[in-house]
């Protein structure tokens, strides 16, 4: 048993699709979230930018005397997650192989889509993982980058999300995957806008999901669950303006959230 938080960040809004599934299926446990929002978006930049971040990011987490990490975020997961496993000393999870594993999992067709960041395609991350489970499966990938500021901004379900959907999703959908990893973690917040591109008979994959199934999993083998019945805090931490975090974090969790919100200066770290 341990009751220490689990910490959990993202640049932004996105790693919220997976703190959500996290206080579902793990309702005992403490959280503590570091949204990057003063540099969103990770995804267009450089690799050794996006792993300087990565290391403050964790670095700062690592204050609060957490038990395990989640990098809710499919370009940090990408480009740095090794790197970080080796360098600091407490477990750390991505969002891709629990992605990636369960995509393999349910298509029954072998034709897999992935959508990401630019920095996500360009590493080819869920690709590799995909062949290494199934070497006969076709995968066929495209970068969203428009689709993290429109979620930032909170047009998840309008008319120039759709256009912009319609715009990225067109040729995957010629391609008849039956499997579409969203794979950033901002990408499941325009989930009813992808189904309506894509069709409901294509699985779509919520990588930050995906990966709180994971860690319950890995905490129970591990014997590192929080205690059952204990009361969990919560704790939010953005690198720039509380307010629309607040606001749009407390939509897409169905939760209130204003109360708790921190500005930290993430330089420092
Ligand atoms: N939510 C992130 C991801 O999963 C980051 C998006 C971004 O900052 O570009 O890739």
């Amino acid at each position: 048993m341990d009751n220490r938080p689990i910490g959990v960040f993202d640049s932004g809004l996105g790693g919220l699709t997976s703190v959500k599934e996290l206080m579902r299926r793990l309702p005992q446990e403490s959280i503590v979230y570091f949204g990057d929002t003063g540099r969103v978006p990770y995804g267009t930049r450089s690799d050794e930018t996006i792993t300087k971040y990565v290391f403050q990011d964790i670095r700062f987490l690592l204050n609060f005397d957490i038990k395990l990490i989640i990098i809710a975020c499919g370009t940090a997961s990408s480009v740095a997650l090794e790197k970080v496993q080796q360098a600091f000393n407490i477990p750390i999870i991505g969002v891709v192989y629990p992605a990636a594993s369960q995509a393999v999992n349910i298509s029954t067709t072998g034709k897999i889509g992935i959508i990401g960041t630019p920095g996500t395609i360009n590493s080819g991350s869920y690709i590799r993982i995909i062949k290494e489970l199934a070497p006969d499966a076709k995968t066929f990938s495209k970068a969203c980058p428009l689709f993290v500021p429109l979620v930032e901004n909170g047009y998840t379900m309008n008319e120039v999300a759709r256009l912009v959907a319609q715009e990225y999703l067109g040729p995957l959908k010629d391609k008849c995957v039956d499997t579409l990893i969203m794979g950033c973690t901002h990408y499941p917040l325009l989930k009813n806008t992808i189904e309506g591109i894509m069709g409901k008979e294509v699985r779509l994959i919520d990588p930050g999901a995906e990966t709180a199934k994971y860690v319950k999993q890995l905490l129970i083998d591990k014997n590192m669950l929080g205690q059952s019945g204990i009361v969990p805090t919560y704790k939010y931490f953005v690198s720039d303006c509380i307010e629309n975090f607040s606001r749009l974090g407390s939509l897409f969790l169905e939760k209130e959230i204003t109360q708790s919100v921190e500005k930290i200066d993430i330089e420092k770290y």
